[in-house]
This record gives C-alpha cells, structure tokens and sequence, in this order.
C-alpha cells in the first residue's frame, strides 16, 4: 500500500511513501517460552479466557530475567495490539492482572535497585518550588557523562550487520513509538496535557499514517532488509531490551506514574538529537539511501524542539500543576537512563567479542 512519493530535504528523491501493509501491523504469535512462566502463558492464553487458579512464578526476575521479563512484556502486549490467536478478554482477567501486578512489584523493587546502583548524577533539588529547576534538573541528568555508547560505535566503526541488530532491538519500541506514552494524556490536565499532545502529534506523524515515526521505522527496517512487521523479533531480543520496553508500559498502565511517565518521555526526547544525528551518520557511511535515514533525520529536527516543551512545558507545567509528582518525575526519568545504559552494555559487549548480541 503506497502513496506518492514527495522529494525530501534538497533535492532528493526520497521513496518513504510506504505504510506498512495491514499483516505488517497486525498482532503475531505468541512467543517462544524462555522458562516456566512464560511457558505457563504461551500455553494458557492461546485459549479461551478462564480463572488462573494457580499461575507458577518465573524462573527469574520481572526487570532483567529471560522468563520474568518476557511473561511481563507479553501480559503487557496485551493492552496493546494483543497476539493472533490470543483472546481480547485476557486484557482484563482478573487473575491475570493479579499475577501481573506480582510481576510489577518485583518490576518496581529492581528498578529502585537499578537506579540507586547506577548513581546518575543530579545535585539535591534546592527548596524552591519545582518547576523553577526540574527542567535543568533534566538537563544536568541527561548532560552527565554517561557509559558506553550504541550510537558513538555505530557512527564511528560499527558494520552494518550491527546496525541492523540494534534494528533489532530498538523495533519494539520504535513501531510502537509514542504508544505507551500516550496513555498520559487523559491523565494529565491543563498545561502539561498540551505540552505532551504537541510532542505526541509530531510523534504520529501529525495524523498522516505515511510521517508517523512509527511508519518512518518500518521503513528503516525494509531498506536494512529487515522485517518492518510489528513483533516480529520479539524471539530475538534479550530480556535487557525487552525491560526498555516494559518500563514505559507499566508507568503507562498505572495513573499513579504518570509523573514517572513524563519524566521517561522526558529524558527520551532531550537524549535524542545526538544519537539520532550517529545514526543517520553511520547509515550514510554504508551507503544506505534517504529513506533508512528518513526515521533518524526526522528525529533531529523534532526532537531539537520536542527537548525544550519536554522539559521546559511539559515536566514544568505538571510539576508546577502537582509538585507532589517531583520526585515520581525524577523516578521515571532517572529509570530511563539506567534502563538504556544497562540494555547498551552487553551488546557492545557482543560486538566487542565479535559476537551477535540478539538471542
Ligand atoms: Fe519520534
Ligand atoms: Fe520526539
């Protein structure tokens, strides 16, 4: 299904008038089981909707373990397209939920683990009220010098085999971009709830199916010659990535987050323009066309402007609406950080030995 294709940037001959085709976007299987529970869920939800009387815990941890991270993003995908074959009336069985609000308060408790662990930089908040510093309070978080960088190897030396693994690894996120965040805007009220309703309209492409960024990465994904389907890698992602993921889910999921959820949202836009710059640059590098880079490029120019309302309007106008929200704003922004950088770790670490860094 395509559209015409309209010239990018100066002079170029872009091909992005590609949407992804109805099966593209629709729902896959379930996935490979990596342990107990997982397997418990594969098994219980391909059919029809009933009571769990006795659902097994997972083999590990909800935040970075194989089996626990995985049941959680799947009982997470359920508030979203769901699976093919999965029954709609999952989303809300009670039983189910009670086993994932079990997974949420392990979730939780790792988080606050991984964050005191990680010791991100942000100076004691001075008395005044919040809104006058959360937003350099942002800034000085996500300006401190930060572990190895994904972005930085890509740009400098890294193959196009491992541009397409971290493909890969950002598809779960990025052909769902937007999504979990959106689930803040009834939430919210009054300034803030604008502020987050322009980045989110930029974000799905201003109603046109073909800008959406969700759209922009699918055809990222078919120019690598990669499948832009939705899910389609989810076998292939580790827990570590799947935890990125998982996270805005649950401050999405949980109005009581909502503070947290602006303050991902918000860390993700003022980190973009840099990264999104290395990764346009190392697709140049290979020779890529336009239209893989279409995704990345968009990025650095919305997101030069998304940072400021991020911090400036956004996380300002709801701490300054609900300043008892600070410090769960703090928490969702300082969750994001940790989360990235320990997802960033193992697979510099694979393409350092010279191995792949997918499943
Ligand atoms: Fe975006
Ligand atoms: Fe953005």
């Amino acid at each position: 299904m395509t559209t015409p294709e309209p010239a990018v940037g100066p002079g170029a001959a872009v091909t992005y008038g590609c949407v992804l085709s109805p099966a593209e976007l629709a729902p896959r299987a379930l996935p490979q089981p990596r342990g107990t529970l997982s397997a418990f869920l594969a098994d219980m939800l391909g059919g029809p909707v009933r009571t769990l009387e006795h659902p097994p815990g997972p083999d590990d941890d909800a935040l970075f373990g194989e089996d626990g991270a995985l049941a959680l993003y799947c009982l997470y995908e359920l508030h979203y397209r769901g699976f093919a074959g999965v029954a709609d009336g999952w989303e809300w069985e009670p039983s189910l939920l009670r086993l994932r609000r079990d997974l949420e308060d392990d979730l939780d408790a790792r988080l606050r683990r991984e964050i005191a662990a990680a010791d991100l930089a942000m100076t004691a908040p001075p008395r005044r009220e919040p809104a006058a510093w959360i937003g350099d309070a942002l800034r000085e978080l996500v300006d401190a010098p930060g572990g190895p960088s994904v972005s930085r190897h890509l740009a400098e030396r890294g193959s196009l085999e491992e541009f397409r693994e971290f493909a890969i690894h950002r598809s779960l996120l990025q052909l769902k971009e937007a999504d979990p965040h959106s689930w803040a805007i009834p939430r919210l009220r009054g300034a803030a709830k604008a502020a987050l309703v322009e980045i989110q309209a930029d974000e799905y492409g201003d109603g046109v199916q073909r800008d959406m960024h969700q759209t922009l990465f699918g055809l990222t994904m078919r120019t690598l010659g990669l499948d832009p389907s939705y899910g389609a890698y989810l076998d292939r992602v580790p827990a570590a990535t799947l935890a990125t993921v998982s996270l805005p889910s649950y401050l999405g999921l949980h109005r009581a987050h909502r503070g947290a959820l602006v303050g991902h949202l918000a860390v993700f836009e003022m980190t973009s323009v840099a990264p999104m710059s290395a990764y346009s640059a190392a697709l140049r590098r290979h020779g890529l066309p336009p239209a893989a880079r279409l995704f990345f490029d968009t990025h650095v120019v919305a997101d030069a402007h998304h940072q400021g309302v991020a911090a400036d309007s956004l996380a300002a106008g709801l701490v300054r609406d609900e300043p008892a929200l600070t410090d769960d704003l703090l928490f969702g922004a300082r969750a994001a950080m940790a989360l990235e950088d320990h997802a960033a770790r193992p697979i510099l670490a694979a393409w350092e030995a010279g191995d792949s860094s997918l499943r």
